[in-house]
């Protein structure tokens, strides 16, 4: 069987440049990253901070490609080929989105049943890139109708993959994914396909690659931010890994530091660890009171405190992986 290729989801607010440094120096797996979206913008400057989580520079654990979010050719095009000069010749343009806010302007999964829309789009945008073109997508706003009538126009064009999440927009991350319409999809679509959704464990990967065997790129989003030794499982065939404990704690301690680094306050740093909480804990049982207290902290003192009293104690508890995400 083919080595799988293993992406880095995007996830906004968690998979930032600073965790997919962290992450690389400290497990390793993923092949690529993709990175969460950057709006485009109507303004034709683009301003460096603007695209500071894809710049080269900030970018040394893992390859990239960026993604996008746009309903406006002529504003992805002039972001795409800012990040071409940059040295990305491959962009992925956001149609998976499902947030209210984003999805009722026609953007990211709100577009998907527009169809002309997408097609007008790919007229313009394709031809007038520097670099090549990858989309993730959803199975459809309302209804997975909407990727079976994209299919056979997506089919026309010299698309570098297509990442598919196959949830609809109005599921967020409720439900189950639909393997079935997944299926389907590989059986029609001439582009290569990356899955992506609720790979937890080694044995959910094993199944999936499985069924699916014609498919050889797999993205992983939360069941890295939960279980950081997954990617590495998957490509050693499910090593025993050492140490898990003390391995995390580490990570965690270095994320910290380059946050207290690179945010404006102690009040931004406690926010940022303090979302990756509901992943850390998640494979954990028992551990419910303390990660409590750790997310009432008001003060790095504290906070690390209590991080190390979960990591000391609490964590010693059995490992549950695979557990649901919130
Ligand atoms: C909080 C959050 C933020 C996300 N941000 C993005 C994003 O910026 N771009 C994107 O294409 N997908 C985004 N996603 C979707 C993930 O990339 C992924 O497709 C989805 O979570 C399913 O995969 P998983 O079960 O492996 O996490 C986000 C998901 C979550 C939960």
């Amino acid at each position: 069987m083919e080595q799988p290729r293993l992406y880095m989801a995007p996830i906004k607010g968690f998979t930032d440049h600073t965790y997919r440094n962290t992450f690389a120096e400290h497990f390793g797996g993923f092949d690529l990253a993709v990175s969460p979206f950057i709006a485009s913008k109507r303004d034709n400057k683009i301003k460096k901070k603007y695209v500071k989580d894809v710049l080269p520079e900030n970018n040394t654990g893992l390859p990239v490609v960026p993604q996008i979010l746009s309903k406006t050719g002529k504003d992805f095009i002039t972001l795409a080929n800012y990040l071409y000069d940059l040295g990305y010749g491959i962009v992925n343009w956001n149609l998976g989105c499902p947030y209210p806010m984003v999805a009722k302007k026609k953007r990211g999964s709100g577009m998907l049943p527009h169809t002309d829309m997408i097609q007008g789009f790919l007229d313009n945008v394709i031809p007038g890139i520097k670099g090549t073109l990858s989309i993730k997508i959803r199975l459809g706003w309302h209804s997975k109708d909407d990727i079976f009538r994209l299919i056979p126009i997506l089919n026309q064009y010299p698309l570098e993959e297509l990442i598919i999440h196959p949830r609809t927009g109005i599921q967020r991350y409720d439900g189950e994914v639909d393997l079935e319409a997944f299926g389907q999809i590989v059986s029609m679509i001439n582009i290569p396909l990356v899955y992506s959704g609720d790979i937890r464990t080694f044995e959910d990967f094993k199944k999936l690659s499985r069924r699916f065997d014609s498919v050889s790129r797999w993205m992983i989003g939360r069941g890295c931010l939960a279980n950081p030794f997954l990617p590495f499982a998957i490509k050693t065939g499910g090593e025993e890994i050492q140490g898990r404990i003390r391995k995390i704690k580490h990570f965690h301690e270095a994320l910290f530091e380059k946050y207290s680094i690179l945010l404006d306050g102690p009040s931004h740093v406690l926010n940022k660890m303090k979302g990756h909480w509901c992943y850390i804990s998640s494979p954990f049982t028992d551990c419910k009171k303390t990660v409590k207290k750790i997310k009432k902290t008001r003060r790095p003192d504290q906070y690390l405190e209590l991080v190390n009293l979960f990591f000391e104690t609490e964590a010693k508890w059995p490992y549950t992986e695979g557990t649901a995400f919130k």
